[in-house]
């Protein structure tokens, strides 16, 4: 008996969550502006990390804060966006981007916990500052940013080998200054403890988006009024 042969073979990624990742070199002034714009956030809001407590204040980075390496980096997030739309999701029309942000400023053994941004689009965080870890119990992951595969019955990261259930479903980006990442807003997330004498200062950004053909045509309930 003759074995048969493979006649053709597709291979097909089905469902994937598509991640931006990019790195900006030159950005030493402007990483060091943006923490300083952090600890000012921070001092003044009184809070260091967390939507809903700058939710709270109403209090939106890319309109409290109106200074130069803001603006630059609310810039730097619409042109990854557009990137990604085009690159990663084949979108060729020119959305209509809106920006809400705020600033992480974690010191040691500082985490936070799982949870994601949905009623967003898309979730962004630059690094403007990350010192190096120290080894903790969670070494090599601490203080990255790790995304859970979105896919309730995946199980494929068990034939990886990991050795603890959260480390199945989850990539991991080692974080650094220089860095920002964007991916979907639904997308469970975590930062597993960061042990350090330094700081990890990031700011996390919720996008919005509009369709350009959609954002005409929209009324606002106030306009409404009788
Ligand atoms: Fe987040």
């Amino acid at each position: 008996m003759t074995k048969p042969h493979i006649r053709e073979t597709a291979v097909h990624t089905l469902w994937p969550v598509l991640v931006l990742e990019r790195y900006f070199s030159g950005a030493d002034a402007f990483n060091a502006e943006l923490v300083q714009t952090a600890k000012r956030a921070v001092e003044a809001t009184g809070v260091s990390s967390g939507p809903y407590y700058f939710t709270k204040r109403r209090y939106n980075i890319f309109s409290s804060e109106r200074g130069p390496a803001i603006r630059q980096l609310g810039r730097m997030v619409c042109e990854a966006v557009r990137d990604l739309l085009k690159e990663g999701y084949k979108e060729d029309q020119s959305h209509k981007i809106s920006l809400s942000g705020w600033p992480m400023w974690q010191t040691d053994e500082t985490a936070v916990g799982a949870h994601h941004h949905a009623g967003n689009h898309f979730s962004a965080v630059y690094y403007a500052q990350v010192d190096p870890p120290r080894a903790g119990y969670e070494q090599g992951i601490g203080g990255s940013l790790s995304l859970l595969d979105p896919r309730p019955a995946n199980r494929n990261f068990e034939l990886a080998g990991a050795r603890r259930y959260h480390e199945r479903k989850t990539r991991s980006f080692a974080v650094k200054s220089g860095m920002l990442i964007i991916f979907p807003a639904y997308v469970v997330h975590h930062v597993p403890t960061y042990f350090s004498d330094g700081v990890r200062v990031a700011f996390a950004v919720n996008i919005n988006l509009q369709h350009p053909t959609l954002t005409e045509t929209f009324v606002d309930e106030d306009d409404l009024a009788p």
